[in-house]
């Protein structure tokens, strides 16, 4: 799949304007600011997406009876805009969430736009909502497209018609810790069930709510995120709630493999790719508990989450301590992604 940088826009316009109200773009996390407008394109079952428009951000009508309310008949993407040093928006590889999108609209039995349609309503989301993309150094504009059943209907069945969407909210930093995460070893419930067949590949909206329990939990006792084991045996290692992990033990690099289980994350990925080019080795299997407890160095990637180090794994009684900091391996591969995204860094794919 193409895999490059998109590149927006030519030139310096940064898409404000002397009315906008200015933006405070200190200290952004991970929450929803409304921005101005949104991308919306519909089509019945059957049929396929043909002509989306953009209009102003705010709520949207549903019947009660709509299949993603009653039936979960909906996947998302998460990507982002990046504001280079020289005032031009980028967008990191965008191809590659239409055709995720796609795999996931498939198994949920849903028609999906082409590669062109998910990417050109990006583009048109991005541009139409410059003005949200926060400068360099500051933030990101993070994208949120939606696939959803959105006919009405009782009975368990397809919906009869359905709504592509796109919104998208200015964000920084997503887990409340930069560099130095801990993490709770979720021991009792899973997050999907493991092996081919599932749902845990693919971002079905019924993949996240099943983890607020856990997350809620570990939460009121001081953890940023929990991570799920497998549902078969309860042995190995496979996701935290919003993002994939990584290990490093002497140098090479360890990440449970993609099995229907795990979401083939894009930053995994470029991740993978990243390290690959640098000529480190990168495993990608099932990894047990103790050899996660054993490693040097953990980390987390994700769209929202980037590449977060893990300062340590709690797993019932036993902690494990891993390597933080400016020398770690994660902080270099960081760098090298962040850069590429920004368009400091040459992007070699
Ligand atoms: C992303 O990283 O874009 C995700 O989809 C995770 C999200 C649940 C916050």
């Amino acid at each position: 799949p193409p895999s490059i940088l998109e590149n927006i826009k030519d030139g310096t316009e940064s898409g404000r304007d002397e009315n906008d109200v200015e933006i405070n773009w200190e200290g952004l996390g991970f929450n929803l600011t409304p921005t101005d407008y949104m991308f919306v394109m519909k089509c019945a079952k059957g049929e396929k997406f043909s002509k989306g428009s953009l209009i102003r951000y705010g709520n949207i009508e549903l019947s009660p009876s709509a299949g993603i309310l009653n039936y979960g008949q909906g996947i998302f993407e998460g990507l982002k805009a990046y504001r280079t040093e020289d005032d031009r928006i980028l967008l990191f590889r965008p191809e590659e969430n239409a055709l995720r999108m796609k795999i996931g609209a498939d198994r949920l039995c849903m028609p999906s736009p082409s590669v062109e349609q998910f990417v050109d309503a990006v583009k048109q989301t991005v541009l139409a909502n410059k003005r949200w993309v926060p400068p360099l150094g500051k933030g990101t504009l993070y994208l949120r497209p939606l696939l959803m059943g959105t006919g009405a209907a009782l009975g368990v069945a397809p919906s009869t018609e359905y709504t592509f969407l796109i919104y998208c909210s200015p964000v920084g930093i997503y887990h409340k810790v930069q560099g130095a995460v801990n993490i709770k070893v979720e021991d009792k419930f899973h997050r999907a069930i493991s092996g081919t067949g599932g749902t845990g590949g693919i971002k079905s909206v019924t993949n996240y709510a099943p983890t607020y329990t856990s997350i809620t939990e570990a939460k009121a006792n001081g953890f940023s995120d929990v991570l799920f084991l497998d549902s078969a045996t309860g042995k190995n290692i496979e996701e935290a709630s919003a993002c994939n992990v990584f290990l490093v033990k002497e140098n090479v690099i360890f990440t449970p493999e993609i099995d229907g289980t795990i979401l083939p994350g894009i930053t995994r990925k470029s991740i993978i790719d990243i390290a690959t080019d640098l000529g480190y080795k990168v495993n990608q299997r099932s990894i047990s508990v103790e050899e996660m407890m054993s490693a040097d160095e953990m980390f987390c990637t994700g769209t929202a989450v980037v590449v977060n180090s893990v300062a340590s794994v709690t797993y019932k009684e036993t902690r494990a301590e891993y390597k933080t900091g400016p020398e770690t391996l994660s902080e270099k591969l960081r760098k090298i992604l962040v850069g590429i995204q920004t368009g400091c860094v040459e992007d070699k794919k």
